[in-house]
């Protein structure tokens, strides 16, 4: 079989990086969380101190990313995927709250953007890849072969992060959720720099009323008719 670009846009959780772990093992393909890179970039910044008050220090950031390197590893047992930020695995870490919370501003900066694209570009060069995020399809990818802009109702997807971090055993306030679902829509979409849109020939999968499995069959339709 011909080996293809997957790209799977779309609000925050709305399910993608679930629908793109699963694709990627169904079909043997890599998979890049490309929101996990900038929440990365976040966490490093928040330890350095470089985001007093919400408002990241710009020029330290960018001159930051030189100290960065971000790996992925999956592991097939738990079926797993953990980012390792200069070796150190902060997968937990990144999914919590305050990064979450920080991680709209670092993400319009033009230089950590460019930065974070080089990489994910050079992880697509050989195809095979399945890659979720904001831009993919637009900006990373733009000859991706199949190009998916998941959306649901935020009311859902604060619904389904509130359990997602509740099951970790995290303390968790579903209003706050709820806002920063709606606060990083808002951030995202009007950025000036690479913002959430549909690309033209990307297909809609609206999930507010779908099971997973719906989702993968209709998913795995859309790729065999490309490979
Ligand atoms: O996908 P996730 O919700 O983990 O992404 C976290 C944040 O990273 C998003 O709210 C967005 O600000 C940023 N992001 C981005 N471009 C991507 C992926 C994520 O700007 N391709």
């Amino acid at each position: 079989d011909k080996k293809i670009v997957i790209a799977v846009d779309g609000h925050s959780s709305c399910g993608k990086s679930t629908m793109a772990k699963s694709l990627a093992r169904l079909l043997g393909y890599i998979y890049i969380d490309s929101g996990a890179m900038y929440r990365a970039v976040t966490l490093y910044s928040l330890r350095k101190g470089w985001i007093p008050n919400g408002q990241p220090d710009i020029k330290k950031v960018i001159e930051g990313l030189n100290d960065i390197r971000i790996t992925f590893r999956w592991d097939n047992e738990t079926e797993k995927n953990t980012t390792f930020l200069n070796g150190e695995n902060i997968e937990e870490e990144i999914r919590k709250l305050e990064v979450s919370q920080n991680v709209s501003p670092i993400s319009t900066i033009a230089e950590v953007r460019h930065e974070m694209v080089k990489q994910q570009r050079e992880n697509g060069k050989n195809k095979g890849i399945v890659m979720d995020g904001r831009d993919i399809g637009t900006v990373v990818f733009p000859d991706a072969e199949l190009k998916i802009f998941m959306t649901a109702s935020p009311e859902t997807r604060a619904q389904r992060r509130f359990l997602e971090l509740k099951e970790k055993g995290l303390e968790v306030n579903f209003d706050d959720i709820l806002a920063n679902v709606k606060e990083r829509d808002e951030i995202d979409s009007t950025r000036k720099v690479s913002p959430l849109k549909k690309a033209d020939d990307a297909l809609v999968l609206d999930n507010s009323n779908l099971t997973r499995e719906q989702q993968l069959e209709w998913t795995l339709e859309k790729v065999k008719e490309r490979t």
